[in-house]
């Protein structure tokens, strides 16, 4: 098969979703997706060091050798890690987890940005996009492994991954241009050329596959058949992963096409949060010294705790009080340094009577369980309780929930309390949902027609000076006086726009006779009409540069730029010859660089 850039030629797509908390692949070929588009494959086994496990997918650690060379990522990394830390041999190694919401409304984010390792010993840290770049590749390369396995390979006939396979990455709705671009860079220093590469967003993912589910398979609250998404169908989707909700609000259309009804919007109140809750509890039991004494010495009885917190709190409830396991080690290192029993404790602190302390066990009454989850629950519930009170969702009945985190019932229940007449649909395997949609997307992009722009994007430019301008914002060319730092809207918030269709072009021109580029700063705002791009509301994104042509004679070229896709596209060509100019966008350059 020829190599090709575009995702229409390839033979397979195949979509990793590299999550918060766990990561994840799946495929499928172009022949069965026109056959029966269902026939998605996801790996489901995942390998520690020591056994096969059946998941779906494997958590987002990575450990790298002294010489920062990759040696393990998932329950690999995890099992081994844990082994290091046994034998006090881990402190030249380098472990990272849960780095993704490093991307999240990360506005200062550049290709120098660094993550630091788990243990958070002094100068532990490294480059994100290497690790990014680590994470992505050993999940492609897993994924061509396994193809391999499945002597998928030779029905391919010892092809290179680029000229058969489309590949499709996960990211929440939600990011930024600047998160977006991050993603992709990684991926290609991972080795996935930028031209065999979408990025699909989660919720719109989930989207797709609920609308291919057999009927049957569908859970509701009544146990009826849905007539699940067909046109005319408003819906919103909640996408409850390990670090971010994501929700979108969607119509589909005659055609079966999705269209976006307000942008994507949601925040910070995965699943992970529940994590941090729980140590907050222990925190506020032990106190911060003898916690962060207790993670120094006791590192594996630390990653174990964390372990089997994660099980533990997919069983609980709010109704009865439940049991958690702390380490001996905790108890003991407290006691030593107070001389107290820490099972008086509770009684003197403000959860008395909500928990109790018996060993290693420790008790928690419902009450103190449900608010672990208290502050998820209620962002999520009020998130939504605000979408619901705008016209545009009005005739929206259905809430699909997705992700991971859409399995907690605490949620699933605080969502069906609230909204008694919507229709909440939990696709099975909601965790998957997101990857094998975006296997969908890859294979038809064009099942989104259109989206909302989360911001309101602009240039920055000068115009003349008016009376009550700041005068700081004052200067003068010969005579005239100008106003600097004026933003000048290219696209209003929360504006439909569609995908692949650019706006009408803008013209500029270059300043000097002999200068090669034209460079544009690109301010976002979430206000409708900001006014300096100085405003609280607005950040610098990054900037356009466009190489201009010898040929263009009167320096002045028009710009289109494309807002409905997953990510920002510019189209440059000079006014009068109509050559087209090379035009980059870069969200991610080094601080000092930066207008
Ligand atoms: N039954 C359950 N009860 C409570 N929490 C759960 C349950 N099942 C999964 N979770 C939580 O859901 C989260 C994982 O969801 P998912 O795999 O969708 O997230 P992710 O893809 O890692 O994160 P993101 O999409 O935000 O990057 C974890 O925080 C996990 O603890
Ligand atoms: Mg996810």
């Amino acid at each position: 098969m020829a190599a090709s850039s575009d995702e229409r030629f390839k033979m397979l797509v195949a979509a990793l979703d590299f999550g918060t908390t766990y990561s994840g692949y799946a495929f499928s070929f172009k022949g069965d997706y026109a056959n029966d588009p269902s026939k998605i494959n996801a790996n489901t086994m995942w390998t520690t060091g020591s056994k096969s496990l059946f998941s779906q997918k494997t958590p987002t650690c990575l450990l790298l050798r002294p010489d920062k060379t990759f040696h393990s990522f998932g329950f690999e990394a995890e099992e081994h890690y844990s082994s290091l830390v046994d034998m006090d041999e881990h402190h030249s190694w380098y472990y990272f987890r849960r780095f993704k919401m490093l991307l999240h409304n990360n506005m200062d984010l550049t290709r120098d940005t660094k993550v630091r390792d788990e243990s958070r010993e002094k100068g532990k840290e490294l480059p994100a996009l290497d690790v990014f770049a680590h994470s992505i590749r050993y999940l492609k390369n897993h994924l061509l492994k396994h193809l391999k396995k499945k002597s998928v390979a030779n029905l391919i006939g010892g092809e290179e991954d680029d000229e058969y396979i489309h590949w499709v990455l996960t990211i929440p709705a939600i990011w930024n241009d600047r998160a977006k671009q991050f993603m992709r860079e990684a991926a290609k220093e991972a080795g996935i050329k930028s031209t065999n590469l979408s990025l699909a967003l989660e919720p719109e993912a989930a989207a797709l596959f609920c609308k291919i589910l057999p009927l049957e398979k569908q859970t509701t609250e009544s146990g009826t058949n849905l007539s699940m998404l067909k046109p005319g169908t408003r819906y919103m989707v909640l996408d409850l992963g390990g670090g971010t909700v994501d929700v979108t609000v969607q119509e589909v259309l005659p055609d079966h096409t999705l269209k976006e009804l307000h942008k994507a919007s949601g925040g910070a109140w995965g699943g992970t949060k529940i994590d941090e809750a729980f140590r907050q509890l222990i925190i506020s039991i032990v106190g911060a010294p003898v916690f962060q004494e207790f993670q120094e010495k006791y590192p594996k009885d630390y990653l174990e705790m964390l372990q089997s917190f994660e099980t533990k709190k997919r069983a609980v409830n709010t109704s009865s009080k439940d049991t958690f396991r702390i380490p001996v080690s905790l108890v003991e290192l407290f006691e030593d340094e107070f001389g107290e029993k820490l099972d008086l404790i509770p009684s003197k602190t403000r959860h008395r009577g909500k928990l109790e302390l018996n060993g290693d066990k420790l008790i928690l009454s419902g009450e103190m369980i449900s608010e672990m989850f208290k502050h998820s629950r209620e962002s999520i519930v009020e998130h939504v309780e605000s979408l619901f009170a705008h016209p545009f969702c009005k005739d929206v009945d259905k809430i699909l929930m997705v992700g991971g985190f859409s399995e907690c019932v605490i949620i699933q229940e605080a969502i069906k309390k609230r909204f008694p007449n919507k229709r909440v649909v939990i696709p099975p395997d909601a965790g998957l949902a997101i990857v094998k949609g975006a296997v969908l997307f890859g294979h038809n992009p064009k099942m989104i027609i259109s989206r909302n722009t989360k911001w309101t994007y602009g240039v920055q430019t000068n115009r003349n000076f008016k009376p009550g301008d700041p005068p700081d914002k004052m200067f003068k060319v010969g005579n005239v006086e100008k106003c600097k730092e004026i933003f000048s809207v290219h696209i209003g918030v929360n504006k439909t726009v569609e995908v692949g269709t650019p706006l009408p072009p803008k013209r500029y021109r270059a300043l000097h006779r002999d200068d090669e580029t034209i460079d544009i700063p690109i301010y976002i705002s979430s206000e409708e009409q900001p006014e300096f791009t100085t405003d609280s509301s607005c950040s610098y994104l990054g900037k356009l540069t466009i190489e201009l042509q010898k040929s263009n004679s009167d320096r002045e070229i028009e710009v289109g730029m494309t807002f409905g896709g997953t990510e920002l596209v510019v189209e440059a060509k000079g006014t009068k010859n109509k050559e087209v100019c090379v035009a980059k966008f870069d969200f991610l350059e080094s601080k000092d660089k930066q207008f």
